[in-house]
């Protein structure tokens, strides 16, 4: 799988913000600064396309891009919607802009027709929280496929990555849950996810 362009769209915070045109889809959630934006500029290789910041709560709009996919050995391209949403739990903000949060994000879960499925990103480092746990189960509920992805997996040695990632299925309650590392300096994990975007996008 090459991506052959990869340009952003639009960003929403309501429903009639979101673009006109729809695609299949893959959204990106999790944490504040579990590394959503950086990932999205990895797997396009586009460092500015998505705004990063050490500082949590960077992304507060829902932002869409575009990617074209070309599959190997094909030749047509095809168009995907790829949507960085913002990050819920960061802790400073109070509990009615969580509400907000909860209802646009519900909204635009609920309301995504093409959306194919959804990556979940846990930071490799840390347990998941009941945060992290609720987002998984509400997923899985409303029959969303779900990819749950381990960022910052530079982070920490190999071994460590083996009990890191045994604990986060333990903790979701899925013992086979297929958790993919993600790297971003280094694009490890890269090719995975573009394997199972085209499974998921391109028909
Ligand atoms: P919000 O927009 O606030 O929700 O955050 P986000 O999830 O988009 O996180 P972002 O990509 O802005 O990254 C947050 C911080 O983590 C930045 O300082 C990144 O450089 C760093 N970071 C993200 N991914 C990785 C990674 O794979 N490895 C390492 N070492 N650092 C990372
Ligand atoms: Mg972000």
């Amino acid at each position: 799988v090459v991506i052959t362009k990869a340009t952003y769209l639009a960003s929403a915070v309501r429903r009639d913000q979101y673009p006109e045109e729809c695609r299949p889809a893959v959204a990106f959630i999790g944490r504040s600064n579990v590394g959503k934006s950086s990932l999205i500029n990895s797997l396009t290789r586009i460092r500015q396309l998505a705004r990063v910041s050490s500082k949590p709560g960077k992304t507060q709009t829902i932002n869409f891009y575009e990617l074209l996919l070309k599959i190997d050995g094909g030749e047509a391209r095809h168009p995907v919607h790829l949507v960085d949403l913002p990050g819920y739990g960061y802790a400073k903000t109070s509990r009615e802009s969580r509400k907000v949060w909860a209802k646009f994000i519900e909204e635009y879960f609920l309301h995504a027709e093409e959306l194919r499925f959804v990556c979940l990103l846990l930071d490799i480092r840390h347990t998941p929280m009941e945060s992290d746990r609720r987002m998984f189960d509400w997923l899985v509920e409303h029959d969303i496929p779900v990819l749950v992805i381990a960022t910052k997996a530079d982070k920490i040695g190999r071994n460590a990555r083996r009990t890191q990632i045994a604990a986060m299925q333990k903790a979701l309650g899925v013992s086979e849950l297929t958790i993919l590392p993600y790297a971003s300096p280094k694009n490890e994990g890269r090719s995975e996810l573009l394997d199972v975007m085209k499974e998921y996008l391109v028909e």
